[in-house]
């Protein structure tokens, strides 16, 4: 009997999110164990297995063909979303890379906005940047989840193509609407403290900019202990 694969919370909650009969493109695939453990499911149509390294797809190879789903994958050597249309997948998952890497893949790819595409985005770093490029660039967040990994928190975006009214500063450094969220209260304290960090950090070099800068932070810190206050 084949095995059945099992996800960590944070590629789980990416499952969660995923509709139904999807046709999936996982973006940065690396293990493959989303689209290998969806296909097992029976929870969607096809999918595209996409990673800009070799090494990455064989390691996916290797997952599908362990648990017994081979046929149900194609798989893909590009960089982001070259080559994938919106003909090829209607939920694209780009999870496990810094902010900027995924503002890289959606500015080569602008039929991500243009159509009904659900992306489901996971930035490990510089989440404010994703937020304030996604909101600058036409696409609208339409949710934010948190899940807690190894004691940290992450994340999950879900963004379609779409105007939005600008986001404030307290959604840029603390995530749109998530006060449903039972870890609203942790992530905002995790975002407050990399702020004080940040602030530490700025405050030990020398120069008027780095003061400025400490400053801006100071006060971005203030909005999000307001928010963290009325939880
Ligand atoms: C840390 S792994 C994340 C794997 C998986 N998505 C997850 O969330 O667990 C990041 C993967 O993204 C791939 N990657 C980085 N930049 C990429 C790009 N521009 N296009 C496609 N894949 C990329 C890397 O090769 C690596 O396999």
């Amino acid at each position: 009997m084949t095995e059945q694969l099992h996800l960590q919370p944070r590629l789980q909650l990416l499952a969660d999110l995923v509709p139904q009969d999807a046709r999936l493109a996982d973006i940065g695939t690396d293990h493959g164990y989303l689209p290998v453990y969806l296909l097992q499911k029976g929870r969607i149509a096809s999918a595209i297995a996409a990673d800009i390294g070799q090494a990455p797809l064989d390691h996916a190879r290797r997952t599908a063909q362990q648990y017994g789903v081979g046929d149900g994958l194609r798989f893909l050597c590009c960089d982001g979303l070259r080559g994938i249309g919106p003909e090829d997948a209607d939920t694209v998952v780009i999870a496990g890379m810094g902010g900027e890497t995924i503002v890289h893949i959606l500015s080569q790819a602008p039929w991500t906005k243009a159509g009904s595409t659900l992306l489901l985005l996971q930035p490990m770093t510089k989440q404010e940047d994703l937020r304030r490029w996604l909101n600058e660039n036409g696409y609208a967040q339409s949710a934010e989840r948190l899940v807690r990994d190894k004691d940290y928190l992450y994340p999950v975006f879900t963004v379609f193509g779409g105007e939005q009214p600008p986001l404030s500063v307290g959604e840029i450094y603390g995530g749109v609407d998530i006060e449903v969220d039972p870890l609203a209260g942790e992530y905002l304290d995790q975002r407050i403290r990399r702020l004080s960090q940040a602030e530490a950090g700025l405050l030990k070099g020398s120069g008027s900019e780095n003061r400025q800068r400490a400053e801006e932070l100071g006060k971005i810190r203030k909005i999000l202990m307001e928010r963290r206050a009325d939880l």
